[in-house]
């Protein structure tokens, strides 16, 4: 059963009289208590999808196209999100979705302790509930956060990087969401912790079917949590499947570069720096395909079939059984430098 469908979707920013497409022709569908994760290079259009799922991007600049169509369940039709009313929204952000961003600083205040930030957002989500505290208590437990009867008084600087993003899940799952989108929720933290809060996540789906998507720079995590993988660049779906398809089998030129640039998976690593250049910004996208440019297997390729990959967008097709790609020359493959 699908959660989410998103279909078509593009986001636009509107810029000194210019339409920059952040996003373009994304579709995709997460099933209830599926984790999915999208990965890719900074600025490919990552967490701007994400907040365009609650509707959470500012409009203008942003210019929202497409379907993004959630199955709650307490209706017969999908709520239709680019359509909902200001009421619906606000009850689709308040209570089916939830995030967690990656700077404790945007989601924790300083000023005030723990215990207090936890109990205000039960309150706002859940006003019915009489004994806040040991919700409170109870959401700490859920996080694994050790003697919650006395850190309900910390304040957030009184606790380490990890334990303040645990506190972060908490105040997500106040609400009891549906859908918890996780940003890069570990990437300010070191690795024993990042996997510690992966598996927290993975464990909390496994105990309330929450679906999640977890966005990250690191397909060495995917491998350790997510069922289903997006990879994206600049603004595309490059390619969708399974963790295993996609890890054991990638198809796309860039997915192969990622992954090479992962030298072990399951040990982690931040700099993406095996693959040359950087991704362009949306005004500078190539016209066909958009990586154009950084692409080994294009270098490999005939003078005419390269043409193809700088002059057409490629169409998102499904290469293998439930496994999507975007490339013009999907069927090929470079391997030790020979083309086959
Ligand atoms: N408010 C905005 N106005 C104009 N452009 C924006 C705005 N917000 C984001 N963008 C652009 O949209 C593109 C996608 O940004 P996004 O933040 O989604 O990338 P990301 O994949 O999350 O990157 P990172 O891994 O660094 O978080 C970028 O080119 C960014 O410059
Ligand atoms: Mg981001």
């Amino acid at each position: 059963m699908a959660l989410l469908d998103v279909e078509n979707l593009s986001i636009d920013f509107g810029v000194d009289g210019r339409k920059l497409p952040a996003v373009s022709e994304l579709s995709f569908s997460i099933g209830k208590g599926e984790i999915l994760a999208l990965v890719g290079e900074s600025g490919c259009g990552k967490s701007v999808t994400c907040l365009s799922l609650a509707r959470l991007l500012p409009s203008p600049p942003a210019i929202i196209n497409g379907k993004i169509l959630f199955h709650d369940g307490n209706s017969r039709d999908p709520l239709e999100v680019l359509k909902l009313k200001p009421r619906e929204l606000r009850k689709l952000r308040g209570g089916k979705i939830a995030y967690v961003f990656q700077e404790p600083s945007v989601s924790l205040n300083p000023v005030f302790r723990i215990g207090n930030q936890i109990e205000e957002a039960i309150r706002l989500h859940r006003p019915e509930l009489r004994d806040t505290e040991s919700e409170v208590i109870k959401l700490l437990k859920q996080v694994g956060i050790p003697a919650p009867e006395t850190r309900i008084n910390s304040y957030p600087h009184e606790m380490s990087g990890g334990m303040q993003q645990r506190v972060m899940i908490a105040m997500a799952l106040a609400s009891s969401p549906d859908l918890l989108i996780a940003d890069e929720p570990t990437t300010a933290l070191d690795v024993t912790i990042q996997s510690q809060i992966l598996e927290l996540l993975k464990e909390l789906r496994d105990n309330t079917g929450m679906t999640i998507i977890i966005v990250t720079h690191n397909l060495g995590i995917v491998s350790e949590m997510a069922d289903n993988v997006i990879v994206m660049y600049a603004g595309h779906s490059v390619e969708s499947s399974s963790v295993k398809n996609v890890i054991s089998s990638p198809i796309h030129p860039y997915t192969k570069a990622l992954l090479s640039a992962v030298p072990e998976i399951g040990k982690s690593v931040e700099n993406l720096c095996s693959i040359r250049g950087n991704v362009p910004t949306p005004s500078e996208f190539p016209r066909g395909c958009r990586f154009f440019g950084r692409c080994d297997l294009c270098d490999a390729l005939s003078h005419e079939e390269k043409s193809l990959c700088e002059t057409d967008v490629p169409v998102w097709r499904e290469e293998r059984p439930g496994h999507f790609c975007r490339c013009h020359h999907a069927g090929k493959s470079l391997e030790k430098g020979t083309l086959s």
